[in-house]
């Protein structure tokens, strides 16, 4: 598959703060790739390297082959782009927005179909200071398909979003995928990047901790699958001494760590044979969230190293 976005060793420095301290990120063609890190990790800067928006310090920087800095004028007319905070003219309406940005591209595209497709045609003549803000994003992701891109680069689209205005989003970013399109996207939703991606990366304080695809870092990082219980007394204490599995207590419940799939037969069987009145049982798995808490945290606290990505 050619590489759409390739990074070799990227460093970005403000001054005295290194914000992006030597990176290597590879992306596909045609694939989902969602950059995730706390506030302040280095994704917009990253991302608006990526652009030709801001000067890289050091390192290799291919965006469609190009270099986003040299070449920018080039593949400013390849790529789209919502950056963090999306902002318009206030007076201009969807429709104007997106006439006004086909004249700077030169582009054909259909208002119409491209406000039909992220769903805005309701609003065609609002003015954009009127627009809710899912509006203005769905606007934003409109704005970025002007001009037909090859990669779309979305910063924290869904930011502040209710739980059905981001599934619209996300809907269009697997149409634009279906397109052949590639999407480098940020986002602080977890659930939404392990949906949507086929690879992501966590950065923190300018360095990847992981990356790889969300079922391998979950793998790589996460706990063992768990069975749950509500804590009855004498319980956990049943289980620690009839199992030869892992117990614990997460938020006041019991947890058995499962390290194979016939581990969940003898920790039921057990719950049996105690005699005791189990109840609220339910298996519990890391998602893509646990993973990142943890490591985020475990850095924090100095116990675990930036590792090259896989
Ligand atoms: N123009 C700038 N001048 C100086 N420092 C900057 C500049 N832009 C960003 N920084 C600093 O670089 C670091 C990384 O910022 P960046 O905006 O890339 O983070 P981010 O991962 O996008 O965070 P968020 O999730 O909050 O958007 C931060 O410490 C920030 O204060
Ligand atoms: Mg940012």
């Amino acid at each position: 598959m050619p590489v759409a976005i390739e990074v070799k060793g990227l460093v970005k420095r403000y001054g005295r703060l290194t914000a992006v301290d030597g990176i290597d990120v590879a992306v596909p063609s045609g694939t989902v790739f969602s950059f995730l890190g706390p506030n302040g990790a280095g994704k917009t800067t990253t991302v608006e390297i990526l652009e030709g928006l801001r000067r890289a310090t050091d390192g290799e920087v291919r965006v469609l082959g190009l270099d986003p800095w040299a070449d920018g004028a080039q593949l400013h007319r390849r790529i789209g782009v919502i950056p963090q905070d999306f902002r318009f003219f206030d007076k201009l309406t969807p429709r104007e927005s997106i006439e006004y940005y086909r004249a700077l591209f030169g582009s054909r595209a259909d208002p119409g179909h491209l406000l039909d497709q992220v769903e805005l045609r309701d609003k065609e003549g609002a003015r954009f200071d009127s627009l809710s803000g899912g509006q203005k994003q769905k606007l934003g992701l409109a704005l970025a398909l002007t001009n037909d891109p090859e990669i779309c680069f979305l910063d924290e689209p869904t930011t502040g979003l209710d739980p059905h205005a981001r599934r619209s989003i996300w809907k269009v970013i697997r149409t634009l995928k279906q397109q052949g399109r590639t999407i480098f996207l940020t986002t602080h939703y977890l659930e939404e990047a392990e949906l949507l991606s086929d690879r992501v990366a966590i950065i923190h304080h300018g360095r990847i901790i992981a990356a790889g695809t969300p079922a391998d870092i979950i793998r790589a990082h996460g706990r063992p699958p768990r069975l749950r219980f509500d804590a009855v007394p004498g319980l956990a204490e049943y289980f620690a001494q009839h199992l030869p599995y892992r117990v614990g207590t997460e938020a006041g419940r019991i947890e058995v760590e499962l390290p194979d799939a016939r581990a969940a037969a003898k920790v039921l069987a057990a719950a049996e044979a105690s005699g005791l009145p189990w109840s609220g049982f339910e298996t519990a798995q890391d998602r893509l969230e646990d993973v990142f808490v943890r490591m985020v945290g475990a850095m924090d606290e100095g116990a675990l190293r930036p590792e090259v990505a896989p």
